[in-house]
């Protein structure tokens, strides 16, 4: 059996089962050799500022032939606060130049932060920001901001409405839970919509916006879609993605050939839903509801969280961004003189089957491989562990093929019975023996193996056919 994954960050490979062929392929950055020796974690394939704090990805886009990501970033120090929206520019999705915040908090309306929000290319092709702004009252409305020069591809300059705010929390609406708006869309109506995360007592929702100029905004009377099973709902998303298909597609396309995804950040990760929208009265059908058993969809089980998609026109791809915390403290943050990062961006697509979705890292992640270090044949014996030397373990791109010579044994799984998530997650399980595997990576691991972030398989049979379970293990980080 052969098996091949993509991650960064390796640092050792580790086997604790069967005997296993390893052949692997390590990849290291351009920019490796000049990472200072106190910046062991700095990364070059994922995305950061040059320093200070750094969260949720905001606004990306593609416009002019010119990549733009925007993300809530404070731009004096490493920890929370002052937030504003960082702004970086690239040609490739790989190599980024920083500009100035696109917005800061200037007004009375977003004077305690420019929360998050998301771009909109409008019909005469100018984009627009839509933004939760913290005001005076610690409220949190929704605000619009133009930019200055619409030829400038690099959109350096951005101007906010003389109209904000244009959405306030009144009525049953929690003025502390009322944010991040999404990309609009508009219906065959020409009507506007937008959706906007929120809470009422205890029930997750997406409050829905309807205008007919981009900046009256009127709520529907209903939301697009509840849940009293998930608290509060950060960063809604909502797009749709083609059937049988490896092409993205715009935030408007709609049709019998398209499912939709709704996309909800809560209790520490995205997750989402896949269903029938009708533009004409804004029904979304969904197929499974947030958290149902057995269909509990998430992008990530890792670090990944408030994440966002947008459409690239250029290569016709929807590619999602998720911003991965840090798991040191804020001590630890001050000292290195930043913290957070954005994932590899991934393309992202409905599986064959049209149940999930399924995503890659963009193939631009080869553009930045450079000193490739390979070797095959090597057997990795029950309980050892192989350093792979000549990279360096924050920036590295491998790819590995694991031979499983003895694959009689392999147990059962019944996923009616056992949850995967709770295999991948109780203690011990990278290391613990089951039939085939765990076996897999070490990645940023210390010497002595006390510091470390397991990424391990272990093969199943089920319904007489052999499946990969892949899982993390972050206690060690
Ligand atoms: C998600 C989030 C958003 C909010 C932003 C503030 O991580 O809490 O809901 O807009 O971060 O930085």
């Amino acid at each position: 059996m052969e098996m091949s994954v993509l991650w960064s960050l390796a640092l050792y490979f580790l086997l604790v089962c069967n005997g296993v062929h390893v052949e692997a392929s390590n990849h290291t950055h351009r920019n490796l050799q000049s990472l200072p020796k106190e910046q062991p974690y700095r990364t070059a394939y994922h995305f950061q500022p040059l320093k200070n704090w750094m969260n949720d990805p905001n606004g990306p886009m593609y416009y002019k032939g010119v990549y733009h990501l925007f993300f809530q970033h404070n731009p004096y120090t490493p920890v929370p606060g002052n937030i504003a929206w960082g702004h970086s520019i690239s040609y490739d999705l790989v190599n980024w130049v920083h500009l100035e915040p696109a917005i800061s908090p200037s007004e009375p309306y977003d004077i305690y932060g420019c929360y998050s929000g998301s771009t909109t290319i409008l019909p005469s092709g100018k984009p627009a920001i839509l933004y939760t702004g913290v005001d005076l009252n610690n409220g949190q409305v929704q605000n619009l901001a133009m930019p200055k020069n619409a030829s400038d591809p690099l959109l350096r300059e951005w101007v906010k409405s003389p109209l904000n705010p244009l959405i306030s929390p009144v009525d049953d609406i929690d003025r502390s839970d009322f944010r991040d708006p999404t990309t609009a869309w508009q219906g065959p109506d020409k009507v506007w919509r937008v959706i906007i995360g929120g809470r009422i007592n205890a029930v997750g929702l997406a409050f829905l916006y309807q205008s007919k100029d981009f900046v009256n905004w009127t709520r529907s009377n209903k939301p697009l879609h509840s849940s009293n099973k998930t608290g509060m709902w950060e960063c809604p998303d909502f797009y749709p993605v083609r059937i049988n298909s490896q092409n993205g597609i715009n935030n408007f396309a709609q049709d019998k050939f398209t499912k939709h995804v709704l996309k909800a950040s809560f209790k520490d990760q995205d997750h989402y839903i896949l269903g029938n929208y009708i533009p004409q009265t804004d029904n979304f059908s969904i197929e499974y509801d947030f958290m149902e058993t057995g269909f509990d969809l998430r992008y990530d089980y890792g670090k990944f969280y408030a994440s966002k998609t947008f459409y690239d026109s250029a290569k016709k791809r929807r590619i999602l961004w998720g911003w991965v915390a840090e798991s040191d403290t804020a001590l630890d943050a001050i000292i290195k003189g930043w913290a957070g990062i954005q994932s590899f961006p991934r393309s992202i697509v409905l599986s064959a089957n049209g149940r999930q979705l399924v995503q890659w890292p963009i193939n631009e992640i080869e553009k930045l491989r450079t000193n490739n270090v390979s070797f095959e044949g090597k057997e990795l014996k029950q309980g050892s562990v192989l350093e792979v030397s000549g990279i360096t373990a924050s920036q590295a791109d491998v790819e590995v093929s694991f031979d499983l010579p003895n694959l009689s044994e392999t147990e059962s799984i019944d996923p009616n019975q056992v949850d995967p998530q709770q295999l991948c997650s109780q203690k011990g399980a990278s290391t613990n023996n089951g039939t085939v595997g765990p076996f897999g990576l070490l990645a940023l691991a210390s010497k002595d193996l006390t510091e470390q972030t397991a990424v391990f398989f272990r093969i199943f049979k089920r319904d007489g056919k052999r499946v990969a379970l892949m899982c993390s293990d972050q206690s060690h980080l």
